[in-house]
């Protein structure tokens, strides 16, 4: 299999506007009369300006963690995280409940009455969770795996499959097979090049990378535990106009792919079948990985639309709205 990538550079501009305040001049007389001496006083209140910056968004509403305690990925040393004002205002997720996060004595009184108790950290966001965050940082333990995979051959033909014994978590199947459907009814020739990969299958792809290209290793694949891959419900595409584009017979990933009909209309259509692009091309300052225009995440039509439409990436949404995750 091959992989090329292009390179290219990113530049983010960060603008705070400046606050200013001011006040009238107000002038305050007090007289005081005595019984012997008429006292007056005179006081002025000066003309107060205050120039400062705006307070930092509420990230939010509960005490959840914010982006700037996130270390910066690995791969882009001296570069900053994206800046936390940028989507403070996106709608908060919170985590399904599980049974081991819900407190077994009373809490004590809290100074926020309506906020959201969050439970241990290894509680709150299981692997199945269709939010769950991965990153360079924050990854999978070893030993989960989802219990729901399905194998895509035995639900879509050989010319998209390719024969390759990908599989895929069933809660994204039925839109996939519809998305897939839809593709080939505007004249598309999808393919399906990768899918769930194990903890131990991402190592091997990891030790693989890291042996052949060690200096672009971190920026093309992820570390095992940190691959979106051992979530199930991820997915690599391609194009049979790749190899043309390309130039190169029998590639399969290659960042060209942004140009070929499929990952055009994947690029306009995934989200409302509920995929997002995980690594755009804007992307690789906060999450470490180059432009994946291939790399589709199922996370459900609602936030894949609401990531689509807000301009935002997975990844930069999870870092300011979602409790901080394990790191195991
Ligand atoms: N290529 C992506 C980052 C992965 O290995 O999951
Ligand atoms: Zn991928």
């Amino acid at each position: 299999m091959e992989y090329y990538t292009e390179q290219a550079e990113f530049v983010n501009f960060y603008f705070f506007p400046l606050l200013v305040q001011s006040a009238a001049m107000k002038t305050y007389l007090t007289i005081w009369l005595g019984a012997v001496l008429g006292l007056f006083l005179l006081t002025g209140c000066g003309l107060e300006t205050a120039a400062s910056l705006p307070p930092l968004p509420t990230l939010a509403p509960t005490g959840l963690a914010a982006v700037s305690t996130l270390p910066p990925p690995t791969v882009n040393e001296g570069t900053a995280v994206a800046d936390a004002t940028t989507v403070a205002q996106l709608p908060i997720h919170t985590p399904e409940p599980t049974a081991t996060a819900t407190p077994t004595v009373t809490p004590s009184p809290s100074p926020t009455p309506t906020a959201t108790p969050i439970g241990p950290c290894e509680a709150r966001m299981p692997g199945d969770d269709l939010f769950t965050i991965v990153t360079q940082t924050y990854g999978l333990s070893r030993d989960y795996a989802p219990q729901d995979i399905v194998l895509l051959t035995d639900y879509l033909p050989v010319d998209v499959t390719l024969g390759y014994p990908t599989e895929l978590r069933q809660v994204a199947l039925a839109p996939l097979l519809q998305m897939i459907a839809d593709m080939q009814n505007a004249g598309l020739q999808p393919w399906i090049l990768s899918g769930y990969r194990s903890y131990s299958a991402q190592a091997i792809s990891w030790e693989k990378w890291n042996r052949e290209e060690p200096e672009r290793a971190a920026i093309l694949s992820a570390r095992p535990g940190h691959s979106e891959h051992q979530l199930g419900t991820t997915l690599d595409f391609g194009s049979p106009e790749l190899a043309e584009i390309v130039g190169i017979e029998d590639i399969e990933f290659h960042t060209y792919f942004y140009q070929t009909r499929e990952g055009i209309w994947l690029a306009e259509n995934a989200h409302r079948y509920g995929f997002t692009l995980s690594y755009p091309r804007s992307a690789q300052e906060l999450t470490g990985f180059f432009y994946e225009p291939w790399h589709f995440r199922y996370v459900g039509e609602e936030m894949a639309t609401f990531l689509y439409e807000s301009g935002t990436y997975l990844t930069e949404y999870q870092l300011i709205n979602q409790p901080e995750p394990c790191i195991p």
